[in-house]
């Protein structure tokens, strides 16, 4: 039997690694695309031990002939679309560019899909962003849409981009509707690896405080790591469809910081400084998925807790701050052991 081979755009990004190391393991042969950078990008897949085993092809989400070349070479029966300006708090500063790669650029994915090989599946990195201003009290896949950011409203053209293509074209075209998920190998700008970064650094005398925006805000967070088989899941399913994934608990940023100081020993009203830097021009209050049709459908559960996320992502910020020299990169939970 031939190898199956995958296509992931945003595999150097946090879920690009996890999924990356989940496909090599279920045997695929996995292709990424690698925007041109001035900086290394590719730690990530080298802390989880995987960035030999990729194939990475020059390319942009801007740029179409760079994805027909993507797909062609890779001969992928699967593309993931996980690239993305994903930083919410930046859409305001480049809405543009927002809307050009995560809007935009998922229509060129499928473009490339449907130009090269319409029978591959696509997998859509929708948001629970696309919520915004939530209609529900409990989210799901029926739920009103009503984004709050320049990166709401481009992940929604996005989203029914994916369903268009599926209603237009009969791709095996799917979005997951994913809410806020977590890790050690998340961007230092998203909230709970700054508040584990920096309760890391007080606990080992290297800061002093931590300054944040709203802590009244409230999120669904989950493992990424969880996360990325519920993607799989759907790739392997008769029919295209689209799915919230999230663990059906909302907490508040001020509780999720408490986890982490807690778990430190230190005091979070000593060292939390709030800053009106921080706040945003439209706040999504509260997030609170339903996974029921991912559990039905799928037979996907979230298996980490958020005191069990938290923990993970300061001890490895610890592990990471405490390193006075290092030989060999360090391996975080969860890698492949060589
Ligand atoms: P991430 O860590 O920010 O990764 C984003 C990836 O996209 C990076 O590999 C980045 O490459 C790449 N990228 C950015 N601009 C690109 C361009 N113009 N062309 C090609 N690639 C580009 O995000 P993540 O947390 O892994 O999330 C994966 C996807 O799921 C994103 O689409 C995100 O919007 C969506 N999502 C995330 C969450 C969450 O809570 N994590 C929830 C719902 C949906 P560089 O690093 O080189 O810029
Ligand atoms: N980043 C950040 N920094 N957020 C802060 C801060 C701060 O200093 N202080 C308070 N917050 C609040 C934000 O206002 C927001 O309400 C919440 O913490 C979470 O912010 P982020 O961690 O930046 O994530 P997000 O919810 O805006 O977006 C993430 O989740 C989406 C899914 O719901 C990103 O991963 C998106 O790409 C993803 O689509």
């Amino acid at each position: 039997m031939s190898t199956k081979s995958a296509l992931i755009t945003g595999i150097t990004g946090q879920d690009g690694a996890y999924l990356s190391q989940l496909l090599l393991q279920k045997g695929y042969a996995v292709h990424g695309l690698l925007p041109r950078r001035s900086t290394d990008t590719l730690w990530r897949l080298r802390e989880l031990g995987v960035d030999r085993d990729v194939r990475l092809h020059d390319g942009d989400l801007t740029d179409l002939s760079s994805l027909i070349r993507a797909m062609e070479a890779s001969k992928a029966i699967e593309v993931y679309n996980l690239g993305a300006q994903s930083f919410v708090g930046s859409s305001w500063q480049q809405p543009i560019l927002t809307a050009q790669v995560d809007g935009v650029g998922a229509l060129n994915v499928l473009e490339a899909v449907r130009i090269v090989n319409p029978e591959a599946r696509f997998y859509q990195a929708s948001t629970s962003e696309m919520f915004g201003l939530i209609q529900a009290e409990m989210q799901d896949e029926r739920t009103l849409f009503h984004p709050r950011s320049p990166y709401g409203v481009a992940k929604l053209m996005a989203h029914w981009a994916t369903v268009n293509y599926r209603e237009s074209f009969g791709l095996h075209a799917s979005s997951g509707i994913l809410f806020n998920h977590e890790s050690p190998l998340r961007g230092i700008e998203f909230v709970t690896r700054k508040v584990s970064d920096a309760v890391a650094r007080i606990k080992l005398g290297k800061a002093k405080e931590l300054r944040l925006g709203n802590i009244d805000a409230k999120r669904d967070w989950g493992f990424a790591g969880d996360y990325v088989e519920a993607m799989w899941l759907m790739l392997q399913q008769p029919q295209a469809d689209d799915y919230v994934v999230a663990t059906g608990i909302t907490t508040t940023v001020r509780d999720m910081c408490r986890i982490a100081f807690g778990h430190a020993g230190l005091s979070m009203d000593e060292h939390l400084v709030i800053d009106p830097a921080f706040f945003r021009p439209a706040e999504v209050d509260v997030l609170l998925g339903n996974p029921g049709k991912a559990k039905a459908k799928l037979g996907w559960t979230p298996k980490t807790s958020l005191e069990q996320l938290i923990t993970m992502m300061v001890d490895a910020d610890l592990r990471r701050l405490g390193a006075v020299k290092r030989l060999e990169p360090e391996r975080l939970p969860g890698s492949r052991i060589e």
